[in-house]
């Protein structure tokens, strides 16, 4: 059965996944490249230069058997890209998704393919008919759910995540996209584990039990 995975979702010690205001110029806020660090510095990220320790085997597993990814609006651009016909999301001409890739947003829009097998689809639609949609295509393999915060929470809420990967970072931001804003006792239905990296961070797994899978 196709899961629903994060990967990668780097939060501050206070839970933030994006500092603000975000922008063209600062995608991220006030947090800037900080809550990323880590991840720039894996082989994942930059074979050439990057290490291959712990932080490596776990952002390595973000590309893994995924055959759909599901974003929200605020991932795929900077607040008003809908109304920039010509915006085509952040990552240039041939994306690193390499899957369709439906993007959640109250204003939708025709479907751009882009180079390298990535097709932004977009939908207005709940959780469950998003991931309905993104099943049907990922076929045998996976969904991705791509953030930010906003969407992850919305998915958390509807009990549709089976597995959840959070890096948190020794930062505290104070203000921005929190994830954990009106959850409560994830706990009792996910098996929790942590996993301290030299580099700083904590690898953070919340993996559904079986007995509680939707
Ligand atoms: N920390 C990380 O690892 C990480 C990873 C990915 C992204 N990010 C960052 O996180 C930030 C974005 O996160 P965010 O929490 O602000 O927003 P988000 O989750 O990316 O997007 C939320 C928006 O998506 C649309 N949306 C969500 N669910 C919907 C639904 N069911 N139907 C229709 N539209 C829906 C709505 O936008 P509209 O109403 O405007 O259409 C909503 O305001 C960005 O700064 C991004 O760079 C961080």
């Amino acid at each position: 059965m196709s899961l629903v995975r994060v990967h990668n979702f780097s939060i501050s010690l206070d839970g933030f996944g994006a500092g603000e205001p975000q922008s063209l110029e600062t995608p991220f806020g006030h947090a800037g490249q900080r809550l990323h660090g880590w991840m720039m510095a894996t082989r994942f990220w930059d074979p050439a230069t990057g290490g291959a320790g712990v932080d490596d085997v776990f952002a390595e597993r973000h590309s893994i058997g995924i055959g759909a990814e599901i974003m929200g609006a605020n991932k795929f651009g900077p607040p008003g890209w809908q109304d920039d016909t010509d915006w085509r999301g952040w990552w240039g001409p041939n994306p690193p998704f390499h899957t369709p890739t439906y993007v959640l947003t109250h204003r939708p829009r025709p479907s751009l393919e882009m180079e390298g097998g990535t097709t932004f689809h977009f939908l207005d639609a709940s959780p469950a008919e998003a991931l309905a949609v993104a099943t049907e295509a990922a076929g045998d393999l996976d969904v991705r759910l791509g953030g930010g915060a906003t969407t992850i929470r919305e998915f958390l809420t509807a009990g549709l995540v089976d597995h959840l990967h959070l890096v948190q970072v020794p930062i505290v931001l104070g203000r921005g996209t929190r994830l954990w804003d009106g959850l409560e006792a994830l706990e009792d239905t996910y098996d929790v584990e942590a996993v301290s990296s030299p580099s700083g961070v904590v690898h953070l797994t919340l993996a559904r039990r079986a007995a509680t899978s939707a």
